[in-house]
C-alpha cells in the first residue's frame, strides 16, 4: 500500500474497523446466494418500465456507454449486490419477458420506475391524483408469484430457490412521498402515509425467503429536485455542513425509524428468517458530510445532469432532454439527475453498506462457511 489517494485514505479510517472484520468473510461470500428477487421503484428499475427520458443520452454512459432504462449514468446498487455474489446483473421481468423465464433463475428485477409502496386505490380515495404507474410494490409480488412456477417444478424446489435466494425489498416508498411533496401536498396529509407504506412494505416480507434485505428512504432533503423546490430564504432551515434542507432529511428519518421497528417486530416473530436492514439514509450522508473525501468536490447536492439553475434541476427541462446539459465527469458529483444518484454515490451507498457498517445485521456474517474448521 505505497501510496493511497486521499479517498482510499479516508473510507479506510472511516470504516477500517468493519474492513478488518469483514475482509476475510468477503472472500467467502460469493456464492452465498443463488439467485437475487429485487422489487422497489427507480432506484432499482434495470429497465422495466424506465421514464422516457431514461432513454436518451446521457443515461447509460459511464458503464454500458448507452442507455439501458436506468436511471443513472451507470450501475445502481442493485447491479453492485449483483456483481459481489457473483450474480448476473438483473434483468429485467417486465421488459425482458420475451426471453424465456429460465433466464431469471439467476435473478429477476420487478422494480419499476415511479412504483409506489401503496396500491393507486389508496391514493385516489384520498383524492391525491399523483400515482405515475399502477405497478405497486403489492402488483410486483403477483407478478412473482404468478411467474414462480415457471422456475421450479416441486412446491420443494420452489422453496429451496426462495431459500437460497437474496430478496431486495426496495428501496420502496420513496415516491409515496416524492410525489405528493412535487404537488404540494401538505407535510401533514404526507405524514399520515407513512404507517401505510411501512405497513405495505412489511406484509410483503412474508414470501417464504430466507433472507430479506430492505432499504430505507435516503436523504432527501440532499436531493437537487427537492433542495430545487423547497427552496428557502430561511438559512435555518438547512444544515450549515451539508446544505441539505433538515425538515425533509427529518421526514426520511421518520420513515427510516418506523421502518425499522416494524422490521424489528416481524423479526422478533419470526427467527427463522433473516431481515437485513440498508440504512441508504447514512451510507449516503457520509458523502454529503465529507464531500471532498469521497471525491465530490463541492459537487454532492448539485445535478450532473439538468436543465440549470442554482442545483442544476428544473423539472421542465429534464436530463436527456434539450437544453439539459451534462457535466463532463460525472464521477465528480453525487447528484445524476437531480432525483437519482450517479453510479459513483450508488457504489458509495454499496460500499457502505457492505464493507462498512450500514446494513443491520451485517451482511457479511450471514455468508461465513459452514465448514467446521472456519
Ligand atoms: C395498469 O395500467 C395499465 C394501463 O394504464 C392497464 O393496462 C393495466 O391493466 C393496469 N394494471 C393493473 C394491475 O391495474
Ligand atoms: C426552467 O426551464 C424553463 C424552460 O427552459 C424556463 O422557462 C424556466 O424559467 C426554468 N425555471 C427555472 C426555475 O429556472
Ligand atoms: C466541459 O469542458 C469543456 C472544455 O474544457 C468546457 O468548455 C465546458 O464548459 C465544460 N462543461 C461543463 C458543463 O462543465
Amino acid at each position: 500500500m505505497a501510496s493511497s489517494s486521499p479517498t482510499e485514505f479516508s473510507w479506510r479510517t472511516l470504516f477500517s474497523k468493519i474492513i478488518l472484520i469483514s475482509s476475510t468473510l468477503i472472500q467467502h461470500t460469493n456464492g452465498c446466494f443463488t439467485s437475487i428477487i429485487s422489487f422497489g421503484d427507480s432506484l432499482a428499475d434495470t429497465s422495466n418500465l424506465p421514464l422516457p427520458n431514461f432513454a436518451f443520452p446521457p443515461y447509460g454512459e459511464t458503464y454500458f456507454g448507452s442507455p439501458t432504462g436506468r436511471s443513472s449514468d451507470g450501475r445502481l446498487i442493485t447491479d453492485f449486490i449483483a456483481q459481489y455474489f457473483g450474480l448476473p446483473l438483473l434483468p429485467p421481468y417486465i421488459g425482458g419477458k420475451s426471453a424465456s423465464n429460465r433466464s431469471f433463475l439467476k435473478g429477476v428485477n420487478f422494480a419499476v420506475a415511479d412504483a409506489t409502496a401503496l396500491d393507486v386505490a389508496f391514493f385516489e380515495e384520498r383524492g391525491v391524483h399523483t400515482v405515475f404507474t399502477n405497478v405497486s410494490l403489492g402488483v410486483q409480488l403477483g407478478l412473482f408469484t404468478e411467474m414462480l412456477p415457471s422456475l421450479c417444478q416441486t412446491s420443494s424446489d420452489c422453496k429451496e430457490l426462495l431459500q437460497s435466494s437474496l430478496i431486495l425489498l426496495g428501496e420502496i416508498g420513496g415516491n409515496d412521498y416524492n410525489n405528493p411533496f412535487f404537488a404540494r401536498e401538505s407535510i401533514e396529509e404526507i405524514q399520515s402515509y407513512v404507517s401505510p407504506v411501512i405497513n405495505a412494505i412489511a406484509s410483503a416480507i412474508n414470501l417464504g425467503a430466507r433472507t430479506i434485505m430492505v432499504p430505507g428512504n435516503l436523504p432527501i432533503g440532499c436531493s437537487a429536485s427537492y433542495l430545487t423546490l423547497f427552496k428557502s430564504f430561511s438559512t435555518e432551515e438547512y444544515d450549515s455542513e451539508t446544505g441539505c434542507l433538515i425538515w425533509l432529511n427529518k421526514f426520511a428519518e421518520y420513515h427510516n425509524e418506523l421502518l425499522q421497528i416494524k422490521l424489528n417486530q416481524i423479526q422478533q416473530l419470526n427467527p427463522h428468517i433473516t431481515i437485513i436492514y440498508a440504512d441508504y439514509y447514512h451510507a449516503a450522508m457520509e458523502f454529503y458530510r465529507s464531500t471532498k473525501e469521497f471525491g465530490f468536490a463541492m459537487r454532492a447536492l448539485t445535478s450532473c445532469c439538468g436543465g440549470g439553475g442554482p442545483y442544476n434541476f428544473n423539472r421542465s427541462v429534464e436530463c436527456g432532454r434539450q437544453p439539459s446539459t451534462v457535466c463532463n465527469k460525472t464521477a465528480d458529483y453525487a447528484s445524476w439527475d437531480g432525483l437519482h444518484l450517479t453510479e459513483a454515490a450508488y457504489r458509495w451507498i454499496f460500499r457502505g453498506l457492505f464493507e462498512g457498517p450500514y446494513t443491520i445485521p451485517h451482511i457479511g456474517t450471514l455468508c461465513v462457511p459452514t465448514t467446521p474448521s472456519a
